[in-house]
């Protein structure tokens, strides 16, 4: 079979995102104005606060001493390797230093650059700098009349793309520049995001730009799900930890989700080639909501003993597995890694296999393990009657095949 040819735009974007693919696992951080009243991002607009009442919130911001080192030494124990924080959020109030309003701040509650202090602890920490930013824009006065007035649509695309400029500009190398609503612009070419997108590329060459500026850029963004994109598309879901982006001290534990959940939400985005963005919505003061910590330490112990299932280049298992009651898989070539999270005990039975097993080990560092295969049945012997893993009751088995694995179930007892 021919090789597809490879476009030197798609080599160009390969060579970018090579380090974003081995990734796997990041961190958003939503943090503004809003986080003061705790009652999701969307507050200014669900709840009609009147602007100028709003605006008060931008002096009474209190932040403690650089909260952003406690996000990146969080995400770095949790085994994420990159950061994405909220530079400006739909309200308007920019985290930065910027000259392109004084609703900024530099100026005022905090009187510090909370970018620049992000960028520093993502730094610090090895992690890669995301920046977060929101096309719409609640609190500039073109922010929505931009739609049905020319004037207001020039001065707002030249506010808009002033302030990425700024961003992208001020902070040394950044690697992902992560747009959000563009609402009201019905077009990129209102937007202008096509020239917005070649001088965030020419301030900052390797950058990888996600697909919310109205083109599609190098990576698509389901949100609040996991679901593959076609093949040959790079996406990362984006997913809120307990159902609000910015702080939310109402949520009960019960909303938060389970480290052994957040396993599985690697699992799903692993085996579709895709990352996980998962969010964390510090409090007012910066501090990360003990929630989160708690539920983040045991998936980064997690990821330190099996790691090597999530990682680094993997393959799509489209068509090389089916669903089973113990657990599913991601992949690797001819390595399939079968993330076990019902231990049934000693022995593990797996129908319809059509590739040879070479060998099955457990992760970490588990001994080869006995196995029968025949025609229709690989059974795993040999195992402990517990499940191995205590941290979140996922165990994984890396099985080694001598082929691209493939297994055949069909929904009958037997194949026709
Ligand atoms: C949505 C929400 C926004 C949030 C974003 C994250 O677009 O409007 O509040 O920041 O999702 O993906």
């Amino acid at each position: 079979m021919a090789r597809q040819q490879l476009s030197a735009e798609d080599k160009d974007r390969a060579r970018r995102m090579k380090w974003w693919h081995d990734a796997r696992f990041g961190m958003f951080v939503h943090w503004g104005l809003y986080s003061q009243l705790g009652r999701h991002e969307w507050v200014m607009n669900r709840e009609r606060i009147p602007l100028a009442e709003y605006e008060q919130l931008a002096d009474s911001w209190k932040v403690k001493p650089r909260p952003a080192r406690e996000w990146a030494r969080l995400a770095k124990q949790a085994g994420m390797k990159y950061m994405v924080m909220t530079t400006k959020h739909h309200e308007g109030f920019c985290l930065w230093n910027s000259q392109m309003t004084d609703y900024n701040a530099c100026q005022r509650g905090p009187r510090r650059d909370l970018v620049a202090e992000y960028v520093d602890a993502c730094r610090e920490f090895g992690l890669k700098v995301g920046f977060y930013y929101s096309l719409m824009d609640w609190h500039h006065p073109d922010g929505a009349r931009c739609a049905k007035n020319e004037g207001a649509r020039r001065r707002f695309v030249d506010f808009t793309h002033g302030c990425v400029r700024e961003l992208l500009s001020n902070y040394g190398p950044i690697d992902i520049l992560w747009y959000d609503v563009s609402w009201p612009l019905p077009t990129p070419e209102a937007w202008e995001s096509a020239a917005m997108n070649a001088m965030a590329r020419q301030l900052q060459p390797h950058i990888i730009i996600n697909n919310r500026s109205q083109v599609p850029e190098d990576f698509g963004t389901p949100e609040e799900h996991i679901r593959a994109e076609d093949a040959g598309r790079a996406w990362e879901a984006c997913m809120t930890f307990n159902g609000s982006w910015g702080y939310m001290p109402y949520a009960p534990p019960e909303d938060w989700h389970s480290s052994r959940k957040v396993v599985e939400m690697l699992r799903q985005v692993t085996a579709g080639g895709g990352n996980l963005l998962l969010n964390i919505g510090p409090a007012p003061d910066g501090s990360v909501p003990p929630e989160a910590t708690e539920r983040l330490l045991p998936v980064g112990k997690w990821l330190k003993r099996y790691g090597e299932a999530v990682y680094g280049k993997v393959d799509r298992t489209d068509g090389c597995f089916e669903w089973g009651p113990l657990g599913q898989w991601t992949r690797q070539g001819r390595v399939g890694y079968l993330w076990c999270s019902r231990w049934p005990g000693k022995e593990i039975v797996l129908g319809g296999f059509r590739s040879k097993l070479k060998e099955a080990r457990l992760l970490p560092d588990g001994e080869p393990l006995p196995f029968v295969q025949t025609a229709d049945q690989l059974k795993l012997q040999g195992l402990p009657s517990r499940a191995p893993d205590r941290l979140t009751g996922t165990t994984v088995i890396r099985c080694e095949f001598t082929s691209v694995p493939k297994q055949q179930l069909g929904a009958g007892y037997v194949l026709l």
